[in-house]
């Protein structure tokens, strides 16, 4: 791997770059994330502060920040790992597992990255900012991590971060591991909210990219098989997105590209049209994710979407407040919220599935 190039730290670029994206984020936030599916094996670090940005920068704009916020996290995220720089080259190109010394020296990467900021562009807010996104990204909601500043929360950026460096960090191929499939790294990432990640950012991340992330490649029950494109339209756009369908149910390439929605269900039986069985490695595809999701295809409208339907609707927090209520008067005695009787919890959209 060659050296990281500076160049793409220049703040001035960093900025209009970031500015770009932003604007993206705004416009067509389901673009943004499917750029995150291409795999560039030619800037490997470049290319991860990039998917790195561009996940935060989504992430955030999911959680309201407003435009200004966005371009500060996204030019933090930029250069989160600007301290790989400072380092000795042949470290980041070993053909072997690094070793304990090797890996001590990899982890100076936060502070270094830090100093540098710090010490060439002095102690302005926009540069303490990207020294403690480039100090903080690898430690741990739970106080562990590197390097070893003891206890104190990270910065708000820092956490959003570090969730977008490990979700990228699992489905990027690195020299001597190909990445995790989407769905397995959302899943991993799942798996570290409150010991490495922070939980509430997880949750986020999970409402931003889904059980089934854009990129994942899955089987329907129809035989067919697709590609996630985002979140669906229906009550479970987590579980239930919508897809590019990529074969027939014989397993045949389709001519015309089609998306539809796994919410869609038929229109007398209520029945679901396509529901995913399994997902698959999507490196055995004939071309690149990124190739099919950006295509030209036809948009299937759903006929119905589960949404459509009275009785499946979810009921508002005010209608299941009072349901609750109603509930407890006639038992005349209150239970914990882990007791509630079977047909309270049933109340439609009282589960936390999802
Ligand atoms: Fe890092």
């Amino acid at each position: 791997m060659p050296p990281l190039p500076l160049d793409v730290f220049l703040r001035r670029r960093q900025r209009s770059l970031v500015l770009k994206l932003v604007q993206m984020a705004e416009d067509t936030p389901e673009d943004l994330l499917i750029l995150t599916t291409v795999r560039d094996a030619t800037l490997p670090a470049v290319s991860h502060a990039l998917m790195v940005a561009m996940l935060a920068i989504s992430l955030a704009r999911l959680m309201d920040f407003r435009r200004r916020d966005l371009v500060r996290l996204g030019v933090c995220a930029l250069s989160h790992n600007i301290g790989e720089a400072l380092l000795p080259p042949e470290l980041l190109d070993l053909p072997r597992e690094p070793t304990e010394a090797e890996q001590a020296v990899a982890r100076q990467h936060p502070l270094l990255g830090m100093r540098h900021l710090l010490e060439h562009f002095g102690f302005e807010i926009p540069i303490v900012e990207r020294a403690l996104a480039s100090v903080e990204h690898h430690i741990h909601y739970d106080g562990h991590g590197y390097p070893e500043l003891g206890h104190a929360p990270a910065h708000i950026f820092s956490r959003i971060i570090a969730v977008a460096d490990v979700y990228n960090g699992l489905v990027r191929d690195v020299p001597l591991r190909v990445g995790y499939p989407p769905d397995q790294a959302m899943k991993l990432v799942n798996r570290r909210a409150t010991t490495q990640l922070d939980p509430f950012m997880v949750r986020q991340f999970l409402r931003l990219i889904g059980r089934y992330p854009p990129g994942t490649l899955v089987e329907l029950d129809s035989g067919e098989y697709a590609l996630v494109v985002g979140p669906g339209g229906g009550l479970e756009p987590l579980t239930r997105p919508r897809v590019l369908v990529l074969t027939d149910s014989d397993g045949y390439e389709v001519e015309d590209l089609m998306t539809v929605d796994l919410g869609d269900r038929h229109a007398r039986r209520r029945a679901w049209k396509r529901t995913i069985v399994r997902t698959r490695d999507s490196r055995n595809l004939a071309a690149p994710v990124a190739r099919y999701l950006f295509a030209d295809r036809v948009e299937v409208e759903p006929e119905k979407l589960d949404i459509d339907d009275e009785s499946l609707r979810k009921r508002s927090d005010v209608d299941r407040r009072e349901a609750v209520a109603r509930r407890f008067v006639a038992t005349g005695q209150s239970f914990a919220p882990g007791e509630l009787p079977r047909d309270v919890r049933d109340i439609p959209g009282t589960d936390e599935e999802g």
